[in-house]
Formats: structure tokens, sequence, C-alpha cells
């Protein structure tokens, strides 16, 4: 163990940061679970897991095991030579998942960054000289600047012009607007949408699921690929091992990252059907994608998810959630929705600073996002007890503000 201690952060302490973040000034060193302690032992309830990163809990006593054992055996070689755990990793990816390709990647945004470049390639094969994708309003898609471009969220592209021109923008859930875009652009080859928008406000279709039969059917009729963003939705948050298993439909290209990992940074694109084979040698590549390291931990995270049957937990517990705040909050003008670990509370103001009361006053790490949506990601693999102490603290939380 190492011996070094930091010291606390002071408030006024001069930092060398970029100051990209909004930070809360509250530091865990210790979690468990969905727990997480500060320095001096105080416990908070974590219905954010890190932005639904770990969704098996904090410190998952097997996913440990997996990374300190690897650490100390082999953590990268590159890929110019064959990563066994790669492979066992994407055999059992393409297993949940009904994808045929896997390429490893570090990030979300890195791996939509990957769906682009397949769609452009699958563009480029069809003779569209400069392709474009459909994406959607108040989507959430990365920062890099592709994605960023991709990103239906003005305050994510203010001053990075210039942004890519791929993109063409129709309001989530419409397919009559996708309908007329085929029309007005006759370059369109694929569709980039998340089956829930997490970043843009928990926010499903108008027609629920069926949106994405109903865009399955326009990509077949058009010939475009069907892309679909599961960086936040996937790994078992909406109670199905992916969203779009909630339908009958497969998309052509699949991005994954977050819970992937558990809070280690890896993620993936993935391709069945038509997209296959138009990434080939020397078209894409990742220094650290798929190391040895991370595909093991890629490996570990989904066998755990399965043997602790977490997908099929996190959609009787959410749901359980999700009717008992409707319920216990029915006085309250609050719109509840989501699917599975996936849950978004509507206030009817802006709540920005429900996320300080809710630490301060109920020990609850949670998420105010699109400006009046109570996030809440807990860990998939949360019992019974523990959404009754989420419930507990939550609607106390909303009562005592509206
Ligand atoms: C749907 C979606 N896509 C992409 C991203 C970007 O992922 P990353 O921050 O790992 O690049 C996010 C992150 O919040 C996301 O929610």
């Amino acid at each position: 163990m190492t011996d070094i201690t930091l010291a606390p952060i002071q408030p006024d302490q001069p930092s060398h940061l970029m100051a990209t973040y909004g930070r809360q000034a509250i530091s865990f060193v210790r979690g468990r679970g969905a727990y997480l302690y500060t320095e001096d032992g105080t416990e908070y309830l974590d219905a954010l897991t890190g932005i639904a990163v770990c969704g098996l809990g904090h410190a998952h006593p097997v996913i440990a095991e997996a990374i300190a054992e690897q650490a100390v055996t082999l953590v990268h070689t590159s890929n110019l030579f064959e990563i066994p755990w790669q492979t066992a990793a994407a055999q059992k990816l393409a297993e949940v998942s009904g994808m045929e390709e896997i390429f490893f990647s570090n990030s979300g945004a890195e791996s939509n960054e990957g769906a682009i470049k397949i769609a452009r390639k699958f563009g480029t094969q069809q003779g569209v000289r400069l392709p474009k994708i459909i994406v959607a309003e108040q989507s959430f898609h990365g920062r890099t600047l592709a994605t960023l471009s991709a990103t239906g969220n003005k305050k994510v592209q203010d001053g990075f012009a210039p942004l890519t021109n791929d993109f063409i923008r129709v309001p989530f859930g419409d397919v009559e607007a996708i309908q007329e875009a085929a029309l007005q652009h006759p370059d369109i080859v694929a569709i980039l949408i998340e089956p829930i928008q997490g970043e843009g406000g928990i926010n499903t279709a108008p027609q629920g699921f069926s949106y994405l039969e109903e865009v399955r059917n326009i990509c077949n009729q058009h010939n475009w690929l069907m892309m679909l963003d599961e960086i936040q939705t996937g790994n078992g948050r909406t109670g199905k091992y992916f969203a779009y298993q909630h339908t009958n439909i497969v998309p052509d290209v699949l991005t994954t990252a977050k819970g992937l990992g558990n809070g280690f940074p890896v993620g993936a694109v993935m391709t069945q059907g038509k997209a296959v084979g138009l990434l080939g040698p020397g078209s894409h590549g990742s220094t650290y994608g798929g190391t040895v390291l991370g595909s093991r931990v890629v490996y570990t995270v989904i066998d755990t998810i399965q043997k602790e049957n977490a997908v099929e937990n996190a959609a009787v517990v959410g749901r359980y959630i999700v009717d008992q705040l409707r319920t216990q909050l029915a006085d309250k003008n609050v719109q509840v929705r989501g699917f599975g670990m996936m849950i978004g509370i509507q206030l009817p103001k802006d709540c920005a600073e429900l996320v300080a009361i809710a630490r301060d006053q109920h020990k609850l790490i949670i998420n105010v996002t699109a400006g009046s949506v109570v996030r809440l990601l807990p860990p998939i693999n949360m019992t019974q007890a523990q959404a009754d102490d989420l419930l507990e603290r939550l609607v106390a939380l909303i009562n005592n503000y509206l």
C-alpha cells in the first residue's frame, strides 16, 4: 500500500486543473455497493453511480479482484498481438447484444466516433460523396468534435465552430420528420439516436419503444444504417441488457461505454448485418482500446451482471421505485418516467439546487438534468431494502421542496 496521504482540498486552494467542470465541494474516499463515504466516515446513498457507470455498485469484490489480479500479471501489450481476454470479452458482449463484430474503445464519445466513421464508410461505398446522418433534438453523444456536432444541445457546441456538417436534426420520436428529411436529403445514410435520452432529461419517445421499430422500418426502406447510442441505456440500465431489447428489432450499429467497465474506462462500437466488415485493417484503431486489463474487466462485468441476475433486478426494483414515486408523490405536480434503473422525475420548475439539498440534508447523491428533471441512476443490483432507503430520502426531499 502507498504511504502517500493527500491533504484535503481547501476552498481557496489554487488549482492547476482546467476549469471544465462545476464541481461540488465534497470528495469521497471510499465506496461500497450503493454507498459512498467521505474521509470522516459519513455515508451517502449514491443514486447516480458516477452517471450510470458503476452499475454493479462501488468496489464490487469480483471486479476488484479481477483488476488486482490482472494488474500484477499483465496490463497492456498493444493490438499488435492476440489478446485472449479481448476475444473472450467480445464473445460475451456479442452474446448479450446479438451483435456480430466488436471494436473496443475507451469512452462513449470515442465509441460514437467509431459509429460515425462506419456510417461514412457505408455511405462512401454506396457512392454517396458527403454522407449525412439523422440525429435527434435534445440528444447527447459526446464532446469530441464529431460527437458534439451530433449532440442536440447548443451549449455543448457553443464556441467550437466549425462543426462537422454530417448531421440533420429531427425532433425525438417524430417519424414524419424523418420521412420529410429523407425526401429533402438524398445523401442520408444512417440514423443515430438514444433509445431513452439521458442527458436530455430521461426522455422516452411519445410512442414508447415502438419508435425504435418505426425507425428500423424507415432504415430498411431507405437502406440506411440504424445506429443506437446505448452508452447510458446499455449494460442492464433499463431492465434489459440493451434498451432496444424491449422491442424485437436489432440495430445495425450499437455503441456502449459507462456500465460496460463499472468505472474502468472502456467503450465499444458493435455491428451486425450490413454494417459488418466496413472497418477493415488500417481503418480504425486505438492504443488503449481493448487492453488486456480493460478486456478482463469487460468480461468480468458482463459475467457478474449475468450471475447476479442484475438486469432482471433492475427491471423489478426499478418498476417498484417508479410505482412508489408515482404513489407517494401523487399530490405533487411531478411526472415520473423511465425504465429499470434509469428514472427521471420531472418537476414543475427548475431545480438544480436540489443536488446540494439532497446531498447535505438527506445524504443522497442525485443529479438534475435538463434544468428540471431529477435524474436517478442507482446501481442496477440495488436491493429492495436499499430502494426503500432511496425512496424515503427522495420523497422527503421532494415533499420539502414543492
Ligand atoms: C448517450 C450518451 N452518449 C455519449 C456519451 C459520452 O460518453 P463519454 O463521456 O464516455 O465520452 C454520454 C455521456 O454522458 C451519453 O450519455
